[in-house]
């Protein structure tokens, strides 16, 4: 079996974030979205893998991913150009794939737990496809489905009026290379995209078999600002604490703190768990860091007071403000303006960014 992750899109919802960097690499507790499902095909015991570029940000996920071997798997890189819809993404990835059944991953998608099991099962059937599904508050928003005793899917709707269940399509597709039949014959939908939710429907009406498979645990679409600070604090709900850095003997730590090598954390400074801290950063005193903060290498924070946040790295924090809910992009500074005049906040802001003061 091989293994696609889906890398195109534009990450218009992440601006300015993804103005400078693709969305796959926004790190979530401080590792790139894209390294998460990486791991999981790899766990799975898919090795090969390809993955699928638009026109943005290519060439950092090239140079970040490599060849694979520093992941342990084998990379092969399929242009896509201009996003057209999912099944235009599968598509583009027909002569990796080739007789092969396949995986297909979005790769701005994390699941808690990773696909062995969905894996497994699709093997031991005679299926066209599996599909991961989970239970969603808002089913119009994504692709629905209506599955039997059996597991089997009966229909697929995509962004349906009237949902007939709440079991929505999450990021994880098992495919047989008939899929690609079955795209063959799309037409583009009412947003102009080819579905894959309609490919895997025209599948069903041919007589084909679709398995699928609730996911246990969270799963987590990484396409807005807020998804990200979500998933960073269910990723930090799990994590170790460890310390490969200096921690002052004067300094308040409490819960788990993941502390990088090469990190500082100074007399006087307030560190409340889960929160994880990358390589070479610096926590002065008087600083506080608060549940759910991931902290990026090279980065200082020195006066504010900081909780669920995301900070990429490369950042100077040193105003004595408090600062949540936050994601911060690589390089951004906070300083202080105090006895600056005239008083009031001195902003340096990229476009389609968003403050709340
Ligand atoms: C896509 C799929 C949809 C699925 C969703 C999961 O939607 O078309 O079926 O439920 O991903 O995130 P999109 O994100 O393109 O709106």
């Amino acid at each position: 079996m091989k293994g696609l992750i889906l890398a195109g899109g534009t990450g218009s919802r992440l601006r300015p974030i993804t103005h400078t960097g693709p969305k796959q690499l926004v790190p979530v507790a401080n590792k790139p979205v894209i390294q998460y499902g990486i791991e999981d095909l790899r766990e799975a015991g898919i090795t090969e893998i390809g993955i699928v570029l638009g026109d943005k940000g290519r060439e950092e996920i090239q140079s970040f991913l490599g060849d694979g071997s520093e992941f342990g798997v084998n990379i092969t890189y399929i242009i896509q150009g201009e996003p057209l819809g999912l099944a235009h993404a599968a598509a583009c990835a027909r002569d990796f794939v080739g007789d092969d059944d396949f995986v297909m991953y979005l790769g701005d998608n994390i699941f808690k737990r990773g696909l062995t099991e969905m894996v497994e099962r699709y093997e031991t059937g005679e299926y066209a496809a599996s599909i991961a599904l989970q239970h969603v508050d808002t089913p119009r928003q994504f692709g629905i489905a209506n599955v039997d005793g059996e597991r089997t899917v009966t229909e697929l709707i995509e962004k349906p009026d009237e949902p007939p269940t709440d079991l929505a399509l999450v990021g994880v597709y098992l495919f047989s290379s008939a899929i690609f039949d079955a795209i063959d014959e799309l037409e583009p939908s009412w947003r102009g995209e080819l579905e894959i939710t309609d490919a895997i429907q025209s599948l069903i009406e041919d007589g084909h078999a679709i398995d699928s498979h609730v996911v246990d645990g969270w799963w987590k679409d990484t396409g807005k600002p807020e998804d990200i600070i979500g998933a960073n604090r269910l990723v930090l709900e799990d994590i170790e604490a460890t310390n490969d850095g200096e921690v002052h003997p004067e300094a308040d730590l409490t819960g788990r703190v993941d502390i990088g090598t090469g990190t500082t954390i100074k007399a006087g400074a307030v560190i409340r768990g889960p929160v994880r801290l990358g390589e070479n950063v610096t926590v002065g005193p008087d600083s506080y860091i608060g549940p759910y903060t991931a902290i990026g290498d090279d980065s200082t924070v020195g006066g504010p007071h900081i909780e669920n946040s995301v900070v990429v790295g490369k950042s100077e924090l040193t105003a004595d403000t408090r600062l949540v809910d936050c994601l911060l992009g690589r390089g951004a500074n906070i300083a202080s303006a105090d006895g600056l005049l005239p008083e009031g906040n001195r902003l340096v802001v990229g476009e389609n960014s968003n403050l709340k003061l």
